[in-house]
């Protein structure tokens, strides 16, 4: 599998004052936007060349606007031989702004997309140990980090523990790889990995995080404790107890208020 999140083509020159532009040592985040959507369906579907049936990669892009125009990664997404999974909402937990165009865009999205291997187009279920996770995935901004746009280790720790799940052996790949984020993740999980960036800073940067890894670890671990459920969906089942909004009590199907929901204290489990 894969995890990656490439330049945004965000234009930085034409940044208003409010925001603190994001400038790369080795490449300029400025191409006309259709040369750059071509690059990304070529760069996604060399890592679908390269990436097992049966494997996933995980693209972290947002939304931009161009002259008031939206551009959508959905735009090229679609273009590339990927199945499109799953579309995840990162809330990245950042301030508001004070004034602005649109409502304070605090969000960035990341795909699941999924290689079918034979013919299953939908792929393995998840472990229920991860069924806590919803498809909002809310991290705190990355302190600490000279890279001017790493994503936080707990984002590609969450990605690879509920994909790899029990499987013992495999290879990550990070595209652009920035400051090693992806590959302190496979490293601490067990993982091989594959690390690119045209950056040759960011590169021995990403060299001396990986040296020093155990510095992370408590983060990761931060993270892996939150892929744990009590009991699992078949658990409770069988034992008649909750299992969503919907029971059935001798044999009748009755639907709870969201009130009755709230009261038995369920939504905390
Ligand atoms: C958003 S950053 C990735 C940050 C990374 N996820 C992290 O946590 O540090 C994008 C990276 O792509 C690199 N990059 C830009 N153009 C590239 C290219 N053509 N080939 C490889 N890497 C490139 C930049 O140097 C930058 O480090």
């Amino acid at each position: 599998m894969g995890i990656t999140s490439p330049p945004y083509n965000k234009r930085e020159n034409k940044k208003g004052w409010l925001v603190d532009k994001v400038v790369y040592t080795g490449a300029t985040d400025n191409l006309p936007e259709e040369e750059y959507q071509r690059i990304q369906i070529e760069v996604l579907n060399e890592l679908y060349r390269v990436i097992k049936p049966g494997g996933s990669f995980f693209y972290n892009h947002k939304l931009r606007w161009e002259r008031g125009f939206m551009l959508h990664p959905m735009d090229w997404l679609r273009k590339t031989k990927w199945v499109i999974r799953q579309e995840i909402i990162w809330d990245r937990m950042i301030a508001a702004n004070i004034r602005g165009w649109r409502f304070w865009q605090v969000e960035e999205r990341i795909y699941w997309l999924y290689k079918p291997e034979g013919k299953n187009i939908i792929g393995k279920e998840l472990k229920p140990r991860h069924a806590l996770l919803t498809s909002i995935w809310r991290f705190p901004p990355e302190n600490n980090n000279p890279h001017p746009a790493p994503f936080p280790i707990a984002l590609p720790v969450r990605a690879i523990y509920s994909i790899m799940d029990e499987k013992s052996d495999g290879i990550i790949i990070d595209p652009y790889c920035g400051s090693g984020t992806t590959l302190v993740a496979a490293k601490i999980l067990g993982y091989h990995y594959i690390g690119i960036d045209i950056s040759k800073e960011y590169v021995e940067y990403s060299i001396k995080r990986l040296k020093n890894y155990r510095n992370e670890i408590k983060a990761v671990e931060e993270e892996l404790s939150r892929h744990v459920v009590r009991k699992t969906f078949k658990e409770r089942k069988e034992k008649g107890e909750f299992v969503g909004r919907h029971r059935k009590v001798n044999n009748q199907k009755f639907s709870l208020t969201l009130f009755e929901y709230q009261e038995r204290g369920d939504h905390h489990e």
